[in-house]
């Protein structure tokens, strides 16, 4: 403790002696920018008694999610998920995580991912064939879909339609409770029968049928289908050859399902919003896909050639993260750029703020995938950029939703475009994670290529699945 005394406190804005700094809540993304272009790479801020840092020097947090990581656990606020989540890899600390971890590691490498890519592709093309040139759709509701539809073939071998709505339903429940819980000092615990309690007891109840349905079929077939569930299913733990229970695998599915079905929809979605906004870059994509495939099914050797689309990808997360901030707090205290860190600071590392730092990118709010080129990305410091975040909890699924966005994202631009709807302004909307708001409504334009019949034509003889 005493090495810790000479420390400083990081700076902090004037607060209100009662409420702190509740700016924060009315616009928290002007206002996490503002503080950090005010106050530097670590700042102090205040709601009520609740104390917090937001962390926004790359090498601060560099330390925290790399170097001393072992230092770190996750935020209290992840900590509220558990209610519906269970103990899954978002959520648990240890040798638990640890273990769990290793067991979900070989379901997400990339000869693993690649058995998904079938999926990946006949799931796009339905979508598609269902697109009518001059209606209007909303991105946002499209890429949900399609990613719910993906994330229930590839975890559990099923297809969307199969209870879709009421996983829909759940999860919206789940999302909101989150919200509330995050954002109400005072709340009762789950057994309480509160009329909010019943409604998050209902929908994880919900959840449980469908999953553990899933798993006890499996288990009774002994089936060997190269799903995910059944990767789950069959692992064993190099270091005790034990396998998950039916909880953990209850657990680490939602978990998994969660984790990446809404972020991958959600950077797709905001991705076509910008190529709307900005056709000059569509026409990059459009030209690059055009040359690459030559109007033939997306290959997964051609996505590696997909340059642009990369691009405009990487740049769509450095504008819009869908996880714009990540929370952790030390186990112990700790010194973190200089400044003393007591143990259990809640710190804030906001992608959102970080990413937009004109010392790290030039012209910092405006789209240009070009930034990407001529290895930007190893140019910039450790940190700098992070939407999958970074160190030993890095998103599990980078891969799997790299591969995934880059064909959806080609696979639309061989066949479609689109123009917004007229004085549609859409804004983001902080939740759990980034959106858009009020979604992406646009209206569908035919990309008139000349490959559009051969490619219908190919497509129709494909058996993908
Ligand atoms: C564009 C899409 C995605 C983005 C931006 C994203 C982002 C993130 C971020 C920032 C974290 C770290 C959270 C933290 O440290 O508190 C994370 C963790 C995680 N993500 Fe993703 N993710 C995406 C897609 C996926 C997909 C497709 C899957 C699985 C199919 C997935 C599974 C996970 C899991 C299991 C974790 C927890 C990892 C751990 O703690 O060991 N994610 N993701």
């Amino acid at each position: 403790m005493s090495s810790f005394a000479t420390l400083k406190s990081p700076p902090a804005p004037r607060s209100h002696w009662l409420w702190g700094n509740p700016e924060v809540l009315a616009d928290p993304l002007a206002f996490m920018r503002k503080m950090a272009s005010d106050y530097g790479g670590i700042v102090s801020l205040r709601l009520l008694t609740h104390t917090a840092w937001m962390v926004t020097d790359p090498a601060a947090i560099e330390s925290v999610l790399i170097r001393q990581a072992d230092k770190y656990r996750k935020h209290f606020a992840v900590r509220l998920l558990p209610i519906a989540l269970g103990n899954g890899l978002l959520t648990s600390e240890g040798d638990f995580y640890s273990r769990q971890r290793r067991l979900a590691q070989p379901a997400f490498q990339r000869s693993q991912v690649s058995q998904y890519y079938s999926t990946f592709v006949s799931a796009t093309q339905r979508m598609l064939d269902t697109w009518q040139v001059g209606e209007s759709r909303d991105i946002l509701q499209e890429m949900h879909t399609l990613t719910l539809g993906t994330a229930s073939k590839t975890l559990f071998g099923v297809d969307a339609e199969f209870q879709s709505e009421c996983v829909r339903a759940a999860l919206r429940v789940g999302q909101a409770e989150f919200v509330r819980r995050l954002l109400t000092i005072f709340h009762f615990p789950i057994w309480v029968p509160t009329r909010s309690n019943r409604r998050l007891r209902r929908a994880t109840r919900d959840l449980d049928d469908i999953i553990y349905g899933f798993i006890r079929q499996r288990r009774a077939s002994g089936e060997q289908r190269g799903d995910l569930l059944s990767i789950l299913l069959h692992a064993r733990d190099g270091v005790d050859q034990t396998g998950m229970t039916d909880k953990q695998l209850r657990d680490e599915c939602l978990t998994i399902f969660l984790a990446g079905q809404e972020t991958t929809a959600l950077a797709m979605s905001w991705c076509w919003w910008l190529l709307a906004e900005h056709p000059h870059v569509a026409d990059r994509i459009y030209a690059e896909v055009d040359t690459v495939f030559n109007g033939q099914i997306p290959t997964m050797e051609g996505l590696t050639r997909l340059q642009e689309t990369e691009h405009a990808l990487l740049e769509a997360m450095r504008l819009y993260p869908p996880i714009h901030v990540i929370g952790r707090e030390p186990l112990v205290d700790t010194e973190i750029a200089g400044f003393h860190c007591p143990r259990g600071t809640t710190l804030l590392m906001p992608a959102w703020a970080v990413h937009r730092n004109e010392r790290y990118f030039k012209n910092p709010d405006a789209f240009l995938p070009e930034r990407w080129r001529d290895g930007f990305e190893k140019q910039l410091p450790k940190c700098a950029y992070f939407p999958f975040s970074a160190g030993p909890r890095i998103c599990l699924g980078t891969h799997f939703a790299m591969l995934q966005m880059k064909l959806v994202i080609a696979m639309i631009a061989q066949r479609f475009q689109f123009t917004l709807a007229p004085g549609q302004k859409v804004t983001p909307n902080v939740q759990i994670t980034l959106q858009p708001s009020p979604g992406v409504p646009a209206i569908v334009r035919s990309r008139q290529s000349i490959h559009n019949s051969d490619f219908r034509g190919s497509l129709a003889h494909s058996s993908t699945e």
